[in-house]
């Protein structure tokens, strides 16, 4: 945990923001995988953890501004607990570690929150995502699980967002140790890949080393020969000289903080030339985003500038023809780039969104709803302490070739004949973690091999 006065100033910060009302956070439930007492790895609420540090199931947090109160209710082990877990610290102790002295058992959550709804309170929520959550505010409220992002409250969402977009340095140290970590566990998978080897093997070793750094995975890993799928959490596939690997993997810290990165190296020794050219256009569509970003500027631009990128490196391959721009903004361009070229990172990898991509990313303004970039979860203006990734990648996707071109979409851009020749290459994808400073963009973290060069040397 940080420091207690963290937490206490996090509160009362919300609470100046808001002015009223009763703020409800519900820590997270064990997660059973196929019956109770087989639970899925116990991985708390970020909400719940960012404004009360605990990670402990069934808890809930009430910061009850009307009253000037701030209350954690939760049950004390067991004896029965104990035996099988040992003696852990009490809620009392960890609540007092997060400036919290009013703790009081579960049961009494339920009176608490009906008696504020008596007496006129607003009870501010944000949108819930499991289940067990939504029967739990239902049975406190009355609030049926379908309608909770809908009566969510906006007031509360972009008050949290205003605290926990801009990382205090605290914060960076800790995002900075997961990255550290996320580029040990891809070079890691850069030593050990070897023809013959699976896909999971290589996952192993990338999995090994979040493990072993005594945190875990900040998303389930993709370590793929395709990396043309773009969430591809398949590991079966039996990798071999020719074939591009991509690693798609981060580690989570102990306090929750999360490194997200990419790599793509050549389960040869050495990339062919023309996996060397397409890699090396990822690369300059990485470092033209990276050369976009600035105080004050949108990330939209960031990522158009990828995708000018791509569309020309596409051109003087023959694959594109006409005018730049046009290709850019018809949205032509997600033929071979389909994704956004980056999201903000933190407590989550994709942070906060939970909350909602157009309060997080879009400042509260209507999202594209156009193929390529709808994709692109951040787009506005940057500012010192967001952290957010750059990873634009290109993508050879079959499918998407067979039914562009039987639709004749994009054909005055597109030159589908030539395009066949690709049909196998697959994809790839780099990434990096960045925070904006008022100097300009850093990037986070020890340094991963990027170039050619640094990835052939480890190979
Ligand atoms: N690294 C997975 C993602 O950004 O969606
Ligand atoms: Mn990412």
């Amino acid at each position: 945990m940080f420091k207690t006065t963290t937490y206490i100033e996090r509160r009362k910060g919300l609470k100046e923001s808001l002015k009223s009302g009763l703020v409800l956070l519900l820590g997270h439930e064990e997660a059973p995988m196929n019956y109770k007492d087989n639970p899925y790895h116990f991985r708390q609420d970020s909400t719940f953890l960012y404004y009360f540090g605990i990670s402990n199931a069934s808890l809930a947090g009430v910061i009850d501004i009307d009253n000037d109160k701030d209350i954690i209710f939760g049950d004390e082990n067991s004896i029965d607990d104990i035996v099988f877990m040992g003696p852990l610290p009490t809620i009392k102790e960890r609540a007092e570690l997060c400036g919290v002295f009013d703790n009081r058992p579960y049961a009494e959550l339920d009176t608490y929150v009906k008696n504020a709804i008596n007496k006129k309170q607003h009870i501010h929520f944000i949108p819930l995502y499991r289940g067990e959550s939504k029967i739990e505010l239902m049975e406190l409220t009355g609030i049926m699980p379908r309608d909770v992002d809908a009566k969510a409250s906006i007031e509360l969402l972009n008050a949290i967002i205003k605290q926990r977009e801009y990382k205090t340095d605290e914060e960076i140290e800790q995002i900075e140790q997961a990255v550290d970590v996320t580029v040990d566990m891809h070079v890691a998978a850069m030593r050990v890949a070897r023809p013959g080897m699976t896909e999971a093997e290589v996952a192993a070793e990338v999995h090994r080393v979040a493990l072993a750094a005594n945190g875990n995975l900040s998303f389930p890993i993709i370590a793929t020969i395709n990396g043309q799928v773009l969430h591809n959490h398949y590991h079966g596939n039996t990798i071999k000289e020719g074939d591009l690997f991509l690693i798609d993997a981060g580690y989570e810290n102990e306090m929750g903080y999360a490194g997200d990165l990419s790599s793509t190296f050549p389960v040869s020794k050495t990339f062919t030339s023309q996996q060397k050219d397409i890699y090396n256009m990822t690369l300059d569509a990485h470092n033209a985003s990276i050369n976009a970003l600035g105080v004050g500027i949108p990330f939209r631009n960031a990522h158009i500038a990828a995708a000018k990128v791509v569309a020309e490196g596409m051109k003087s391959l023959g694959l594109f023809k006409g005018i730049i721009d046009d290709i850019v903004e018809t949205g032509a361009y997600a033929m071979f780039f389909q994704c956004g070229t980056g999201h903000m990172m933190g407590l989550d990898i994709h942070d906060m969104e939970n909350y909602g991509e157009v309060y997080v990313g879009y400042d509260g303004k209507p999202k594209s709803t156009m193929f390529g970039y709808k994709s692109l979860r951040l787009a506005k203006p940057l500012q010192p302490g967001h952290v957010f990734t750059i990873e634009p990648g290109i993508y050879f996707i079959p499918e998407l070739m067979d039914l562009w071109k039987g639709e004749n979409r994009f054909k005055e851009f597109i030159n589908y004949d030539k395009l066949q020749s690709y049909r196998t290459f697959g994809g790839i994808r780099n990434e990096e973690d960045l925070v904006m400073t008022k100097d300009g963009a850093k990037i986070l973290g020890k340094k991963k091999p990027m170039t050619t060069e640094e990835v052939e040397a480890i190979r």
